[in-house]
């Protein structure tokens, strides 16, 4: 058997837990979604048929693709009071603040849908959430750029219809740029689930005690939001231009083994993988395609580049087994696209909804699921008397 962990009923306590949806091998540098190579599924499918995958554990077939298609798309849209919501931000507010924001308060505009014991409204949360999540994203961005919102449409697909969401104007008329809606298509597989990661553990966790999936994924998003987790890819480009210019790498490379220094390579290093992150390589490919497409040369990919071979040379590295993750690269594509760097965690959460949300399902479909409750490894002061104020030194 790929993939679990040896089963233990008080599963939160040993931090592990049994599923089948996606199995990494940190030391080979494998990842698999139900038994699918990432790589695979990255260049052949689309996003919306790797969420059914996630979903249900196979590849729709073509009818099923076109219903599940069609119950994403028709869902689109997001109750139109949601504005008022949005309007109570400031302006400038970091936009993960506000998807934070957003998704917790679908609660309460969905609450008929958050009875997590019926498996009918859980399709429908599954769904709701998956649609909703682009338009909640574009609405974010668009506010804080000061431009009106654009509606989905419904001829467009996902990936499509996010970039018209988010980069159309109603004084023009938005034209798809086919190279970049497949190169979203495949940054949102690529962000879609990663395991029991941070996040993901943050929503079973929640979800185990019967919150709503609404709750739940917008506790995710908040753990996601983080620079050790899905905060990196923003963390990267800070950290780039940081550096500048190939010179200065070196001095950059030893302040990251300096333990005195916190500078840290940001988007180098994993909890699991062990050897190159496979979404990286994937990643990196698709930055050169959407480069060339626009005509852009990003002298920020050439320093990536050269501080990736750097790196992989000096022995603090190789001996620790650091090696380029999932947002090493994602930062330099998204910002071609157009994507302002405070956007870039949100995409990750829009692609990594779908994962929050197969697992779960996953876990509240299990009838032995019981509710999270970490132990602890008490390390205070043992029982003592009580002393009275008057006679405490
Ligand atoms: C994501 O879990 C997931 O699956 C997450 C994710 C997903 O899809 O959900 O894959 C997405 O979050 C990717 C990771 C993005 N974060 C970053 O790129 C931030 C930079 N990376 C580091 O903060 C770090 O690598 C972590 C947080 C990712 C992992 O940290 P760990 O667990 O401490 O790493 P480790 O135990 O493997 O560290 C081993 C050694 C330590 O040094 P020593 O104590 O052995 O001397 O390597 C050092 C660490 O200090 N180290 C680094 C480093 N990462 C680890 N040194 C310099 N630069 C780094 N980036």
């Amino acid at each position: 058997q790929l993939g679990y962990f040896t089963f233990d009923p008080g599963f939160m306590a040993t931090g592990s837990c049994e599923s089948s949806i996606t199995y990494i091998d940190g030391d080979e540098g494998v990842l698999l979604h139900r038994g699918y190579k990432i790589a695979d599924l990255a260049e052949q499918s689309d996003f919306l048929e790797v969420c059914y995958l996630l979903l249900n554990g196979e590849l729709p077939n073509a009818g099923q693709k076109q219903e599940f298609d069609h119950a994403i798309t028709y869902h689109t849209m997001v109750h139109e009071q949601m504005q008022f919501f949005l309007r109570g931000f400031r302006r400038d507010a970091h936009p993960m603040a506000v998807m934070c924001g957003l998704v917790g308060a679908m609660s309460a505009f969905y609450h008929d849908s958050t009875d997590i014991h019926d498996p009918q409204q859980r399709m429908i949360a599954a769904h709701r959430l998956i649609a909703k999540m682009p338009t909640l994203a574009a609405m974010a961005y668009k506010y804080s750029v000061g431009q009106p919102t654009v509606y989905p449409s419904n001829d467009l697909s996902y990936a499509q219809n996010f970039l018209r969401m988010l980069f159309a104007v109603p004084c023009e008329t938005w034209k798809d740029n086919p190279v970049l809606s497949r190169a979203m298509d495949r940054i949102l597989i690529l962000h879609a689930d990663h395991e029991q990661n941070a996040s993901t553990s943050t929503v079973r966790l929640s979800g185990s005690s019967g919150a709503n999936p609404f709750a739940c994924i917008a506790a995710g998003i908040a753990s996601l939001w983080g620079p050790a987790h899905g905060g990196a890819n923003e963390a990267v480009l800070t950290m780039l231009q940081q550096i500048g210019h190939k010179n200065n790498i070196p001095e950059f490379v030893k302040r990251a083994k300096d333990k005195n220094d916190s500078f840290r390579l940001m988007g180098f290093g994993h909890r699991v993988y062990k050897n190159y992150d496979p979404r990286a390589k994937v990643m990196q490919d698709t930055c050169r395609e959407v480069l060339g497409t626009l005509g852009i040369k990003d002298p920020l990919l050439d320093l990536a580049m050269e501080l990736e071979r750097i790196a992989l040379e000096d022995e603090y590295f190789v001996d620790r087994k650091l090696y380029p993750n999932v947002d090493f690269y994602s930062g330099i594509i998204l910002r071609a696209m157009g994507f302002p760097t405070s956007m870039f965690t949100v995409l990750f959460a829009v692609a990594r909804t779908v994962g929050w949300i197969s697992q779960w399902k996953e876990m509240i479909e299990d009838p032995a699921q019981k509710i999270g409750r970490p132990r602890q490894l008490y390390t205070g002061p043992v029982e003592r008397p009580f002393v009275p104020l008057a006679k405490r030194g």
